[in-house]
């Protein structure tokens, strides 16, 4: 009786083992940020381009890398709440204000509607600030 009870005594003890192990080689795993660790950096073409050409052209050294802008610069993510893709554009060709206008920005101009489909995902919250990857 004795003996049976400790056979399973030391089976639930190396299951118990297995396990804290188990756990402690996930560690890394769960320190990761969650947005990577749940796979919401992973864009599609159009997203990724436009994040590309934020970057690239510059566009955070006014709107902030987040695009939520400061004093001086408008907040982009409220921006695009209401901005249609045509006045969006407009704002890319003509120049608003202190902002240039991008018209000779053969990048800027090509890439506008990604840049539109970026911008406009950071404002309805599915794609997050900071790194992207491609969908595959
Ligand atoms: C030199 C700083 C600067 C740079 C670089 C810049 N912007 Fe701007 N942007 C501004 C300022 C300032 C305004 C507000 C102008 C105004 O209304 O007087 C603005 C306005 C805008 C608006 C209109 C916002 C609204 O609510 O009407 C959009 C869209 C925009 N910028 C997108 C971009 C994109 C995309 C890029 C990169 C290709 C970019 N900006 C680069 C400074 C900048």
């Amino acid at each position: 009786m004795n003996t049976i009870f400790l056979n399973q005594f030391k089976t639930i003890l190396a299951a118990a083992m297995i396990c804290g192990i188990a756990l402690f080689t996930n560690q890394p795993v769960f320190a990761q940020p969650p947005a990577s660790a749940q796979g919401d950096n992973v864009v599609d073409k159009a997203v990724f381009n436009g994040w590309n050409i934020y970057r690239t052209e510059a566009c955070g050294s006014c709107h902030e890398s987040t695009g939520e802008g400061n004093v001086s610069n408008p907040n982009l993510l409220h921006s695009m709440k209401t901005m249609t893709r045509e006045q969006f554009h407009r704002v890319l060709i003509d120049g608003r204000g202190i902002m240039y206008s991008f018209r000779g920005n053969k990048v800027v101009v090509d890439g506008a509607d990604d840049l539109y489909s970026y911008l406009k995902g950071r404002s309805d919250g599915v794609v997050p600030a900071g790194d992207l990857t491609e969908k595959k």
